[in-house]
């Protein structure tokens, strides 16, 4: 439950600052070199996410930084490990 009001919120917070749902901005951002299923086969936890994500940046992803930390903050809640999500 408290998953899903997170993960609402972070839409609506999303859609509010960005006018992009997160689901489109993972979209466009992380499909430019590879396609969303290297993303959708893992399961990691917040830390780990954000490692991923910096090292797509070094390979060249445009991340700005507000959209860096939706990005990993989406990809925790739909991709993460469970209760170590919390953090
Ligand atoms: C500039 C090109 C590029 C963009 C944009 C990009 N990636 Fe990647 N990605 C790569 C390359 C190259 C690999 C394979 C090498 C590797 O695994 O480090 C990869 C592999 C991966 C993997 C599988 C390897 C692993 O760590 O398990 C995941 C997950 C991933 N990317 C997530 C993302 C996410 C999330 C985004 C959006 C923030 C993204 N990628 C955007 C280039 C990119």
């Amino acid at each position: 439950m408290r998953k899903l009001i997170l993960l609402v919120f972070v839409c609506f917070l999303a859609t509010q600052v960005y006018g992009e749902e997160p689901d489109k901005l993972l979209e466009n951002t992380c499909t430019v070199c590879h396609s969303l299923d290297r993303i959708k086969a893992k399961s990691r936890s917040k830390k780990e996410w954000e490692e991923t994500v910096n090292r797509m940046i070094t390979y060249g992803a445009g991340v700005s930084g507000k959209n860096k930390k939706i990005i990993i903050e989406y990809l925790t809640i739909t991709y993460g490990l469970g209760e170590e999500n919390e953090n």
